[in-house]
C-alpha cells in the first residue's frame, strides 16, 4: 500500500512535480481537427493547466495560457487573426508561441508569458 506522500508524488501532474514533468514530455490529444474547424478557439484543461487552443487565420495552431496577461480576460473569447489570437477586451495580440505581438497602444512588445506550449506538448525540452 502506498503512503500518502507516495500517492501524491505519483498522482500530481502540475508543473514542477515529478510526474507532471514526465507527462510534459509526451503528446496529448486536446481536440480533433473537426472541432477546431467548427470553432477555432477552445478552452483546454491539461495536466492541471488551463489553456486556450486556437487556430489563426493562416491555419496555424497555438496553445497559450487561458488568461490574458493584461487583465486576465478569458482568451476562449479571443478573436483569431492572421498573426495569432486577439484578446477581445483591450486587443493584445498573442502569437502561437505565447508572445504578445501587438498591443493597441504600441506597435510591438516582445513579452514571454509562459514556456512554449506546442499543440499537445507542454514541454519545450523534448
Ligand atoms: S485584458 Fe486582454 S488586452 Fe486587456
Amino acid at each position: 500500500m502506498l503512503s500518502v506522500d507516495e500517492n501524491e508524488m505519483l498522482t500530481k501532474v502540475d508543473a514542477g512535480t515529478p510526474v507532471g514533468e514526465l507527462m510534459r514530455r509526451y503528446w496529448h490529444p486536446v481536440a480533433t481537427s473537426q472541432e477546431i474547424k467548427e470553432n477555432p478557439v477552445k478552452a483546454v484543461r491539461l495536466l492541471g493547466e488551463s489553456l486556450t487552443l486556437f487556430q489563426d487565420r493562416q491555419g496555424r495552431l497555438g496553445l497559450i495560457d487561458q488568461r490574458c496577461a493584461h487583465r486576465r480576460v478569458d482568451l476562449k473569447y479571443g478573436i483569431p487573426e492572421n498573426e495569432g489570437l486577439r484578446c477581445p477586451y483591450h486587443g493584445w495580440l498573442y502569437d502561437r508561441t505565447c508572445n504578445v505581438r501587438k498591443t493597441l497602444s504600441t506597435p510591438f512588445i516582445p513579452l514571454m508569458l509562459t514556456d512554449f506550449l506546442g499543440f499537445m506538448l507542454l514541454n519545450d525540452a523534448a
